[in-house]
């Protein structure tokens, strides 16, 4: 009988028969796949297993740190996290066209994780989370070209890693139920999905320092409100954009000139289409008036009402 508790006892045995007592390693990204194949090898062979996380400063709100407390702390697993934020900035500096964006941060990615890898010794396996629905999508010239923009997080391709992908026979839905039998949080077990190059494209045009922080901000709230609505279930995806463009407010007596916060909310089944989340409108008042008030920079916020196609779910 195929069950969950099967499947772990399983593979648990099967990890441990095929690397012995070789090591493994693992890109941790914070998401639903990556953590729950990290915390399935981890069951299987502890401290043979080492994870690398890169923060790219692209990522959300004490995004970093909640991956250290639960993978490190909570399950005492090996992990080195990546300080790489000068160097995606630095290489991000004067770039404004979202492909080259994507580009520059896959690249930078794949540098990043190959000096770090570089570094440790006798490695023999490369984890991933590949799924069922991975396998036969890049079957198909239309998934080949979806791929290629979900590549951000790829790795080398001249590694000399053997893979394990112990995911590669389960759907999205029983991952998620492998995640939550492992003792990972709900929080990431139902995550909502991120990309790859993160904030960056969230921040249209050019990323600066400070742009970021506004979406970082603006998000933080945004998330926060919608889990206090107990929304975050029902809406596939949630977030803010900053479009480059500022326009006239009033604060106090003084007139006041500054950005435009976009809110993006859809739901979906596989974000190949999408409509927009009808979000009760006291809470998105609530979410305005929070960011208004308390993120810098901040003068209006406006809600897109548009379902994919023909816009896409982010903006770049
Ligand atoms: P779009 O914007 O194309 O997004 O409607 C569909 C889904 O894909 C995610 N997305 C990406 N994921 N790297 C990723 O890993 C990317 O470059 C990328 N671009 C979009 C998006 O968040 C949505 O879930």
């Amino acid at each position: 009988e195929w069950t969950i508790e099967n499947f772990i006892d399983m593979e648990v045995e099967k990890i441990r028969n095929k690397v012995g007592d070789r090591k493994v390693l693992c890109a941790l990204s914070g998401g639903v796949d990556s953590s729950v194949v990290a915390a399935l090898i981890h069951k299987a062979i502890g401290d043979q297993l080492t994870c690398i996380f890169v923060d790219h400063g692209l990522l959300r709100k004490d995004e970093g740190n909640d991956v250290t407390k639960i993978f490190s702390e909570d399950f005492n697993m090996n992990i080195i996290m990546v300080d790489a934020k000068d160097r995606f900035l630095s290489k991000l500096k004067g770039v404004d066209d979202p492909e080259k964006k994507r580009k520059i941060i896959g690249n930078e990615f794949i540098y990043v994780f190959d000096d770090e890898a570089d570094k440790l010794k006798d490695i023999d396996f490369l984890a991933q989370g590949t799924l069922y629905t991975d396998i036969i999508e890049s079957g198909t010239e239309t998934a080949h070209t979806i791929k290629s923009h979900h590549n951000v997080g790829g790795l080398p391709e001249n590694m000399q890693f053997e893979l394990i992908e112990p995911l590669n026979t389960l759907f999205k839905d029983e991952v998620r139920e492998l995640g939550s039998q492992l003792g990972l949080p709900d929080r990431v077990v139902w995550r909502q999905p991120f990309p790859g190059p993160g904030l960056a494209i969230r921040v249209l045009g050019e990323v600066t320092e400070e742009k970021l922080e506004i979406v970082r901000e603006s998000d933080a709230i945004l998330r926060e409100e919608i889990a206090a609505a107990g929304l975050d279930r029902d809406i596939w995806q949630y977030f803010t954009v900053l479009p480059d463009i500022r326009s006239v407010g009033v604060m106090g007596d003084a007139r006041t000139y500054d950005y435009t916060i976009g809110i993006r909310a859809v739901t979906s089944i596989d974000g190949m289409t999408s409509d927009w989340a009808r979000i009760p409108w006291e809470i998105l008042e609530k979410i305005s008036t929070r960011m208004v008030n308390d993120v810098e920079h901040i003068n209006r916020v406006v809600y897109d009402v548009t379902s994919k196609p023909p816009a896409t779910i982010e903006w770049e």
